[in-house]
């Protein structure tokens, strides 16, 4: 937990975020946070004034927090007011014994400091969630001022690594918590998923109610510029409401029948990206890749467009009823799109 340099106690400003940490000495650990991240930024702002930044380092806390604190947010939107319409009431806050912060009531480790505007230390190599080891970067070092934590606290902790993982499956979770937010933005989107294969925000699918032609095309500049986390996407799909896009036959199905490569891709070049991702050609800089798999209605084509194929329900009812005694209980029923 940290809040900008302008704010004397915690306020609508702070950041809480999840940060790997490397462990130096009975009173030194380093803090691993990505250069977008809000804790980043406010580090920045410390370091621009010359003065060590206040942390609050929480380990465990109650679910809605720690939820809000890896979900990807607008930069303006506190996590810790995110986790209180989670939990539907204010989120209760204890104040720091050393720093002017204040953590979530729940907490059940507290590791407060200050995190130095000058000293580095190279952190790693550690495993990552992308199935790989990162390389030894310098980060920033803290210096712990006190340690205070529950009579019987519990050390909560977690298993990443090459998807499926936990952070992966807690991503998961979260593509449902931050499609409300995207279609405050665009309401056509009416639904968004980052495959956890896709190490949880490198590939998203979106699908859309396409009203107007070059919508999609629209809505993947929208949504790379949106969200920090979303410049992590590099390759994004747009289909139609009418796929499954939890399905990865029905969005390939709609990507090589709705889709054709010299009108619907579209390209970007030297964008933001993930500094572990080590395919782009230049640290933290890379390319993204949107692919229009809706229905191209004109001046998009000028071409009758196939309808889809649909059985006639009553049919459908009658087969479905038919299952058991053809014999076929014990195999799935076939999915009908
Ligand atoms: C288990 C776990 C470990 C993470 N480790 C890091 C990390 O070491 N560095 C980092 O920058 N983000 C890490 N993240 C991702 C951030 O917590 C996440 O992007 C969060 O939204 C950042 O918040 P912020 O943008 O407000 O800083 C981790 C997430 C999880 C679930």
């Amino acid at each position: 937990i940290t809040v900008p340099p302008e704010s004397a106690t915690a306020d609508q400003e702070e950041n809480v975020g999840v940060y790997r940490m490397q462990v130096l000495g009975r009173d030194r650990a380093i803090i691993r946070w990505l250069a977008h991240r809000g804790g980043a930024r406010h580090h920045q702002q410390w370091k621009a004034i010359g003065r060590d930044m206040p942390v609050a380092i929480v380990i465990g806390a109650d679910p809605a927090t720690i939820l809000a604190a890896v979900l990807p947010l607008p930069e303006t939107l506190s996590e810790l007011r995110f986790s209180g319409i989670l939990r539907g009431e204010r989120p209760d806050l204890a104040p720091c014994l050393t720093v002017p912060l204040a953590i979530p009531a729940e907490a059940e480790i507290v590791i407060e400091g200050f995190v130095s505007a000058t000293e580095t230390a190279p952190e790693g190599p550690y495993g990552d969630h992308t199935g790989y080891y990162n390389s030894v970067e310098q980060f920033p070092v803290m210096r712990v001022t006190a340690i205070t934590s529950r009579r019987q606290p519990i050390y909560f902790s977690t298993f990443t690594g090459r998807p499926p993982d936990e952070p992966s499956r807690i991503g998961e979770a979260l593509n449902q918590l931050f499609v409300p937010l995207i279609r405050q933005q665009f309401p056509e989107v009416t639904d968004c998923w980052l495959p956890p294969e896709a190490c949880s925000y490198r590939i998203a699918i979106a699908a859309i109610k396409k009203r107007y032609p070059g919508q999609a095309r629209r809505l993947m500049l929208g949504l790379w510029s949106m969200l920090p986390q979303f410049s992590y996407t590099k390759l994004l799909i747009v289909v139609d409401d009418d796929i499954d896009i939890r399905d990865w036959r029905a969005v390939m199905w709609a990507v090589s029948t709705r889709s054709d490569s010299s009108r619907d891709l579209v390209t970007l070049t030297d964008t933001p990206i993930d500094y572990l991702d080590f395919a782009s050609p230049k640290s933290g800089l890379g390319g993204k890749l949107g692919i229009d798999a809706t229905t191209k209605i004109p001046p998009e084509t000028d071409r009758e467009w196939g309808v889809p194929l649909a059985m006639d329900p009553a049919v459908v009812a009658r087969v479905d009823a038919m299952w058991a005694t053809l014999g076929l209980s014990g195999m799935p029923a076939p999915v009908l799109t």
